[in-house]
């Protein structure tokens, strides 16, 4: 909980689900294991789409894979499991947690476990397709020394977003 605070303080504060459906593409995506988002890996995603159904107890990923330099379309739902955190299948299991929701930036913290129990931590920033401001790319490293990414883990995701839109 402290980290999401902190969350809060470096990026300003926002109201969590307020805005949280529509259209948006992945900004930026970072992990301690960072095999696990390089080009063309299973966690490497281009987001589309949030969509909530039953007052976002469920919550709609619609994004694309490249693998291969082919783009994959995938919907995944995840189930909401408390307050602020969710669950989904997805090369293993996730847990999700919106950290951040303001109208043009989403932040998710995501732990994953693979189906041979490797967890790896991740964030991911959802936008609008700005990239992100020097200040908030700052924010978002202090951010990720906080959960134990180094900065060289943090992957620009708009410039290698080649999937239909
Ligand atoms: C889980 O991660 C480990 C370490 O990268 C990898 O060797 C293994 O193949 C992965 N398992 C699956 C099912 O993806």
């Amino acid at each position: 909980m402290v980290k999401f605070l902190l969350l809060a303080l470096a990026f300003g504060l926002a109201h969590a689900h307020a805005e949280i459906e529509g259209k948006w593409v992945t900004t930026a995506i970072a992990a301690d294991n960072a095999d696990i988002i390089e080009e063309g890996q299973p966690l490497r995603l281009y987001v589309r789409e949030l969509a909530c159904t039953e007052a976002c107890n469920r919550l709609k990923f619609t994004f694309y894979t490249k693998v291969n330099g082919q783009c994959t379309k995938t919907k995944v739902i995840a189930n909401r499991q408390a307050d602020d955190q969710y669950r989904a299948r997805f090369e293993g299991d996730n847990i999700i947690v919106p950290v951040y929701v303001t109208p043009e930036i989403i932040i998710f913290v995501v732990q994953n476990v693979n189906r041979t129990g490797r967890k790896t931590n991740l964030i991911y920033v959802l936008g609008k397709g700005q990239s992100l401001t020097s200040v908030q790319y700052e924010k978002l490293e202090e951010f990720a020394k906080v959960q134990n990414i180094p900065r060289k883990n943090i992957q620009d995701i708009l410039a290698t977003d080649i999937c239909p839109k």
